[in-house]
């Protein structure tokens, strides 16, 4: 057998002729290169127009969710304004866990400040972050707190979850003034908020972040009903 890839051919005078390989080698790259560029620009291309499609139910379904999580804690029939369209950004890494800025909506009754819910991060949960968005009157006192997004341990920590527990529900009517600064902690820590059995660390970090949230109310509960509606449609 011979390997004819890089041997003279002849050609139809009988005259040898080379066919040097890097010719077929750069014709194959570039041909390979074009349907690369093609795929990858069609794939963009759906990409785009998926995006496109289904960007305003993803906002619909976010609202939809969130009126859920908002109409658990506040009744609708406790406020009067148009509450998804009279949100203000807050940033404060140290009360609320996150830098990022994170929307707050304002709830009035007649012209009145009402309440306001508030999204927080806590941090230090077993298994990461656990987002959390609380419901709180205007003289500071809570309505209620759901947990929005965790990863904490199914059977442990989960039940955070109000679909899991009525834990959560600890928080209802608590403000700064009817539970002393010492008593933001879980019993084991020599608080009031009882934990799980076999599970303290989830609700430590929630006890925490629900405490610095109201901190975070007392100090600009002001301003947050005043600040400017900046809330973006992607947010
Ligand atoms: C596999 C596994 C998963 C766990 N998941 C959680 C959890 O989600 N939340 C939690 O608070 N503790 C969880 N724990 C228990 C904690 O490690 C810890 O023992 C418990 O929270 C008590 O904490 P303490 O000693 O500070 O009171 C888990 C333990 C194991 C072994």
């Amino acid at each position: 057998m011979t390997d004819q890839s890089n041997s003279p051919q002849q050609d139809q005078d009988g005259l040898e002729r080379t066919e040097p390989a890097e010719v077929t080698v750069a014709q194959a790259a570039r041909k390979n290169g074009f349907i690369l560029a093609l795929f990858a620009l069609v794939s963009t291309g759906l990409i785009a127009i998926t995006y496109t499609i289904t960007k305003d139910k993803i906002a619909q379904e976010i609202e939809a969710a969130m009126a859920r999580r908002l109409n658990e804690v506040i009744k609708k029939e406790e406020y009067d304004n148009d509450v998804y369209h009279d949100c203000t950004t807050i940033k404060d890494p140290d009360l609320l866990g996150t830098a990022d800025y994170l929307n707050v909506y304002r709830m009035r009754n007649q012209g009145k400040d009402y309440a306001l819910f508030l999204t927080s991060i806590a941090p230090d949960g077993y298994a990461g972050k656990i987002k959390l968005v609380l419901g709180v009157y205007q003289d500071g006192t809570i309505a209620g707190v759901r947990v929005t997004e965790h990863q904490e341990t199914p059977g442990l920590g989960d039940k955070i979850e109000i679909e899991k527990s009525d834990w959560i529900k600890q928080f209802d009517g608590k403000n700064l003034q009817n539970t002393s600064s010492d008593s933001w902690k879980v019993k084991k820590d020599g608080g009031e908020f009882d934990a799980m059995t076999g599970a303290t660390i989830t609700p430590r970090a929630i006890v925490k972040a629900v405490y610095n949230a109201l901190q975070f109310h007392q100090k600009n509960k002001t301003s947050l009903y005043k600040g400017e509606q900046n809330c973006g449609d992607d947010q």
